[in-house]
């Protein structure tokens, strides 16, 4: 792994699942690139891939999901952050249950929050979509977040950095 690889790897962040919904699709997905952006209204900012097919859902709806996972819950962050094979089910034997516009909340979850999509923003090979909190729940307040220095190279990001970086300052 390069230096600024690992670098952004030591930044400390939470490991959620984002979910939506749209006419009858369901999707969900791992994500470590989750934040508060403004304390009035009460903003969450996610850095999606477009690539993810959760994304197309989130914009299409209106609305998405984030379900905080805990230490103990690995296996959710590898299932919903792995490629499907075709005609899988990511959800199929995990306990959830549809939340605002039908996105799907992972009832073991730490917690969970819904969320109206607010603004979309390009970020590089990503898209900032902005959401404002509009419900949410605490499922377990004696859990431990999980982080993302605990899912390891579960994400494969090393490869993703370009081989070298260019210091341009
Ligand atoms: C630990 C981990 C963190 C991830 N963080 C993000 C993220 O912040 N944003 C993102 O778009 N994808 C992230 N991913 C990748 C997606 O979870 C992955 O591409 C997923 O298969 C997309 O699912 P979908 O195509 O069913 O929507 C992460 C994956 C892992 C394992």
């Amino acid at each position: 792994m390069n230096e600024i690889a690992e670098l952004f790897r030591r930044i400390t962040l939470g490991v959620y699942v984002v979910g939506a919904a749209h006419e009858g699709r369901l999707g969900a997905f791992t994500a470590v690139w989750v934040t508060q952006a403004s304390y009035d209204p009460l903003l969450l900012a996610v850095s999606v891939n477009p690539r993810n097919a959760t994304h197309v859902l989130m914009k299409a709806s209106g609305g998405f999901a984030v379900s905080v996972l805990k230490q103990g819950q690995l296996d959710l962050a590898r299932r919903f952050g792995t490629p499907l094979e075709s005609g899988q089910d990511k959800l199929a034997g995990v306990a959830w249950r549809s939340g605002y516009l039908g996105a799907p909340v992972l009832e073991e979850a730490l917690a969970h929050f819904e969320c109206e999509l607010m603004s979309c923003a390009p970020a590089g090979d990503h898209e900032l979509v902005i959401g404002r909190v509009i419900g949410g729940r605490i499922l377990d307040t004696d859990a431990v977040p999980l982080t993302y220095a605990d899912t390891g190279s579960m994400d494969e990001s090393s490869s993703l950095y370009a081989a070298s970086f260019t210091d341009t300052r």
